[in-house]
């Protein structure tokens, strides 16, 4: 059982990194009774860490209250990042520079997603970043992006100034302490609550979320299987990316690693077939969601999460006596670059 000792060692852990408050926490955890009832499976909350506040929230304002301050002790005065032209990851960096009076400047990988759409390439995320005040440089999917990163921030020396580079995704162990962050909080609003949480699903790409969910999790006894819907269609590759982050987060809080890796669950069958396309399924989860509790999701990640968690469903994975916490990872502004696959 849950208890404040608990939450005082996940506490004592967070507090020795230093932290910058960026983000509108505690995000809600509320239920979606609407969504519940059509599904007839498991009762669905869902966290909001889509409200996450700057910059249009989303799942990476957790990681950089950790990675900004570190690059503000550094000296930076430029962040360098690298992502998709409607990576929110991107935009969530652009807003934390423009937030934190320092500039960003980030690779854009141009062709990754098969998408010629002007509203792909000039609305959403892509404007956001824009908007900010983040310049960007054209790469392809084929280069390595930490070679990339080196290079540019190499660059950025030469010409005077200071770079912190942060990782795509946002993905390494100080991003991660974000999401133990969040484990601490979902713990708390459980005890508020008084819920008895079975299962969280979410999209897991980079590893970042889903690892320290695991740790965060595991460090408070908290019985809660962490559900990651591949989003990249790639099970391995996600597998891979949170294990690596797992591995380095038990080192750094004194976990046994080999039980952990036993509680990372991937979910491959709702990726759409690759990144940044979606499927039937993820447009049902979105108009489906939309309809029933106006909760805005994108085609990219959180359509494909909700897509799992209907799967699953039908494919009598939860118990009825079950309660699930949909983790609104955010994305929402990447729905209006992909505006035609409504119709519009
Ligand atoms: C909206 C959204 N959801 C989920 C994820 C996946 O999270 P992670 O990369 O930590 O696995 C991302 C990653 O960029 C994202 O932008």
């Amino acid at each position: 059982m849950l208890d404040s000792s608990h939450l005082k060692v996940l506490s004592n852990k967070i507090d020795k990194y230093n932290k910058m408050n960026l983000g509108h926490f505690p995000t809600p955890l509320e239920p979606l009774e609407r969504l519940s009832d059509w599904l007839d499976g498991p009762a669905v909350y869902v966290k909001r860490d889509d409200a996450s506040g700057l910059g249009q929230g989303g799942n990476k304002i957790r990681p950089l209250e950790f990675l900004a301050p570190d690059a503000l002790d550094s000296g930076a005065n430029v962040l360098v990042t690298a992502g998709v032209i409607q990576s929110n990851s991107v935009r969530q960096v652009a807003a934390t520079a423009a937030k934190v009076g320092i500039d960003c400047h980030f690779a854009m990988i141009t062709d990754r997603v098969d998408k010629v759409d002007t509203d792909y390439n000039h609305t959403g995320n892509i404007f956001l970043d824009q908007l900010y005040g983040a310049t960007f440089e054209e790469i392809s999917v084929n280069e390595d992006k930490d070679v990339v990163l080196e290079y540019i921030s190499t660059r950025l020396k030469q010409q005077g100034k200071s770079p912190y580079i942060v990782p795509y995704g946002c993905a390494n162990l100080l991003g991660a302490i974000g999401y133990l962050n969040a484990a601490l909080e979902i713990a708390e609003q459980i005890i508020t609550q008084q819920l008895h949480i079975t299962h969280l699903i979410h999209a897991s790409g980079t590893g970042g979320t889903q690892a320290g969910l695991i740790v965060g999790f595991a460090l408070l006894n908290l019985p809660i299987k962490v559900i990651g819907i591949d989003i990249d269609a790639d099970e391995k590759g996600v597998r891979c990316r949170v294990t690596k982050i797992l591995t380095e987060l038990a080192d750094e809080v004194g976990l046994e690693l080999e039980g952990l890796k036993q509680k990372i669950i991937i979910e491959p069958n709702f990726s759409a077939g690759a990144y940044g396309q979606a499927d039937e399924k993820t447009v049902e989860a979105i108009t489906v969601s939309a309809k029933l509790e106006a909760l805005t999701l994108d085609p990219v990640y959180s359509g494909k999460g909700v897509a799992g968690l209907i799967g699953l469903t039908r494919n009598g994975y939860f118990k009825k006596s079950d309660s699930v916490i949909f983790l609104h990872t955010g994305g929402v502004p990447a729905i209006y670059a992909y505006r035609s696959l409504f119709g519009y």
